[in-house]
């Protein structure tokens, strides 16, 4: 049905496979970030007195990045599990994946932000149409000049178009580094932070594989296997991303009009595919 994104997918994931050996460093947490099978699942955990993350060594301007995750099972109220890009100090540039847990049977929610010299704002968030707890699936952000592509296996849940030339921030020039954690947010995450963490549920555990970048180098040579750097939405993704918009968005800043009561962001007025 949508075979040309899987395809996509697919082929980045087998051809290029990424090593967290070699890819990524520990930010924070010390030995709960646990790398295994040889380099290709990191694994990182949660408790009381920390979280952990990484960060990849390489820096990119421009790339699709594509890793499976299974998120933390059972009551993962309060976590919240990340897969970004992000450049450096205060005037950043940042493009956010964020699983925030939940009490145990009920769902996630993806949230995705974008970031452009500092100022974010831009949230969107979704339901998947699966348990993300129960096995792997692939979250893919595609970020090239033409615009940014969130992908949850394969399919498109949210783009961000390139509008410089009508005044809208867009990420073109500062270096990213790819960052995975997970981490204590309990003040917010779960229904706005009335569902706290459950520390005897501790330790918690987001497991990652099959990471692979597929970028330009900062400043240096780009690898443009698998067609990223041209990549938009055709006909079919734009049909999968009005199907996820319509029946899986769960919040959208671009409707969300007492917010800015200034008026809406400007791209939320132009094309939104
Ligand atoms: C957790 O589940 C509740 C009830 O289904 C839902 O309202 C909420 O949005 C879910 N997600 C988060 C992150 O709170």
């Amino acid at each position: 049905m949508f075979g040309g994104f899987i395809v996509l997918a697919l082929l980045a994931a087998t051809a290029l496979a990424g090593n967290f050996y070699s890819d990524v460093a520990p930010t924070f947490g010390g030995q709960r970030v646990q790398i295994s099978d040889g380099g290709s699942v990191l694994s990182l955990s949660l408790d009381s007195s920390s979280g952990s993350g990484v960060e990849s060594y390489n820096q990119y301007l421009y790339g699709r990045f594509d890793v499976g995750i299974k998120l933390v099972a059972g009551n993962s109220a309060g976590t919240v599990a990340t897969f970004f890009l992000s450049s450096q100090g205060s005037d950043h540039d940042e493009i956010d994946f964020e699983f925030l847990g939940n009490a145990s049977g009920q769902p996630y929610t993806v949230h995705t932000n974008i970031y452009t010299g500092g100022i974010g704002d831009r949230e969107q968030q979704f339901r998947l149409w699966f348990d993300p707890t129960e096995a792997f699936h692939i979250y893919t952000i595609l970020w090239n000049s033409h615009n940014i592509i969130f992908m949850v296996d394969g399919i498109p849940i949210r783009v961000f178009k390139n509008y410089i030339s009508e005044g809208v921030g867009y990420p073109t020039f500062r270096p990213m580094n790819m960052l995975a954690s997970l981490w204590d947010a309990e003040d917010w995450a779960t229904e706005g932070g009335r569902i706290k963490t459950d520390w005897n549920a501790a330790p918690f555990t987001a497991t990652y594989r099959n990471y692979v970048a597929t970028g330009c180098a900062a400043g240096g040579s780009c690898d443009d296997a698998g067609g990223w750097e041209s990549e938009v939405l055709d006909a079919r993704g734009r049909k999968w991303i009005r199907w996820v918009q319509k029946y899986h968005m769960i919040y959208n800043y671009c409707t969300d009009v007492d917010r800015f009561p200034a008026g809406l962001p400007p791209e939320c007025k132009l094309p939104r595919f």
